[in-house]
């Protein structure tokens, strides 16, 4: 079958090579996603094991669309006992754009009353809306008056791992990090620093990819768990599969610290929550102060404050001067910053070899690497 992994704009080629490593086929990049082919096996494995995609959808409607009764009567083409009974809950989440139909809220209702008006005509009883937690979540994409309606085989958002109940300022999407860290060449062999870690998600994404524990072992539940086709024997044996594989020790230091102590209270507290508390060391300490640890050299990774949500220009603008001097102490180390701000990157003094775009959320970023 044909699935769509989506994730955050800039992750793509690294969304593909986690595909890649998976066996996926026929691994499409587009724009804020991947399209690829797999079998169900496939589709369970990639919402287990994928740290860069946010969900994993599985099209089951490709139909072109001027207005909502033109989608009505598409929606209404599918064989919808094929996928859901009236016993299920259902939600349907809509984006559009540069269509015809302009309003993704109405895009979404259209939708669903098709299904709805199918179940009664066929059952004389309809699924009822649960928007908050549907057994059967779908997916509306309208661009250029282009429609793919998709089941949703994640449910919620798999950025969301369950170890991050506690927010600090500014946090790093998980998703992200895990995508910063494959950006940035880390694979668990070498020694990983982050000097500015906040709730430590760099650290625990990077304990995670090193102890080869998926991101969503330990989540509860998927959409695909819902799904009249859910093969209970095939998860449960490809899960406990990979909690076999978990490694117990990590194969070189993981390090965070920032100046906070709140902050480096909450990523010890969400580090615990990970299973990976008693393998990362967190640190109090201003960045200023860092020296590369003895050992071999290793990854250097930070995401310092860029003005967007924490800080003003001036203090930061002494901060990023302060981090360059740090960052020449680093020597022989792989050094990767990840900031969306240009003119603060400018203060650091040093050039950097590599200059990637993404995104964090809205805001446009770069990672910046260095080789001091
Ligand atoms: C954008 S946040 C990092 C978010 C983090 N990646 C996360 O996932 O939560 C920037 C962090 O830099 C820390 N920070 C700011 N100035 C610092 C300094 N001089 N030394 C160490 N940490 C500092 C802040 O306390 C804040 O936690």
């Amino acid at each position: 079958m044909r699935l769509f992994a989506t994730c955050a704009r800039g992750l793509e080629p690294v969304l593909a090579d986690e595909l890649r490593a998976l066996g996926a086929d026929q691994i499409e990049p587009g724009r804020g996603g991947v399209a690829f082919a797999g079998d169900q096996a496939l589709l369970y494995q990639s919402n287990l094991w994928l740290r860069t995609a946010i969900r994993v959808l599985r099209p089951i409607l490709q139909a072109t669309v001027h207005s909502a009764d033109e989608l009505y009567d598409a929606v209404q083409t599918v064989d919808w006992s094929r996928y859901l009974t009236p016993e299920h809950t259902l939600a349907v989440d809509c984006n559009v754009r540069d269509s015809a139909l302009t309003h993704s809220h109405y895009a979404a209702l259209k939708t669903k009353d098709a299904i709805c008006d199918w179940c009664v005509r066929r059952w004389g009883r309809r699924p009822n809306v649960d928007v908050r937690t549907p057994l059967i979540a779908l997916n509306l994409h309208i661009e250029r008056n282009h429609a793919v309606l998709s089941l949703d085989s994640s449910g919620e958002s798999l950025h969301k791992r369950g170890y991050r109940p506690i927010l600090t300022k500014a946090p790093l999407n998980e998703a992200l990090a895990a995508g910063l860290l494959m950006l940035a060449g880390y694979d668990g062999r070498k020694p990983l620093i982050d000097p500015m870690c906040g709730s430590g998600t760099l650290p625990i994404e990077a304990a995670w990819l090193a102890l080869r524990r998926p991101p969503g072992l330990t989540r509860k539940r998927f959409g695909f768990q819902a799904w009249l086709d859910f093969d209970v024997g095939l998860w449960t044996a490809m899960r406990d599969e990979a909690r076999r594989g978990v490694g117990r020790r990590l194969p070189a230091p993981i390090a965070g610290s920032d100046r906070r102590r709140d902050a480096v209270a909450f990523a010890r507290a969400n580090a615990r929550a990970a299973g990976v508390g008693h393998l990362v060391t967190f640190t109090q300490r201003d960045v200023r102060l860092l020296v590369p640890p003895a050992g071999p050299p290793g990854v250097l990774i930070c995401n310092p404050p860029y003005g967007e949500r924490i800080g003003t220009d001036e203090e930061l603008r002494v901060l990023y001067g302060a981090l360059g001097e740090v960052l020449r102490r680093f020597a022989g180390w792989s050094v990767w910053l990840f900031t969306g701000n240009a003119a603060l990157a400018a203060e650091i003094g040093l050039e950097p070899v590599r200059s990637i775009a993404l995104f964090n959320g809205a805001i446009r970023c770069r990672l910046l690497g260095f080789e001091p």
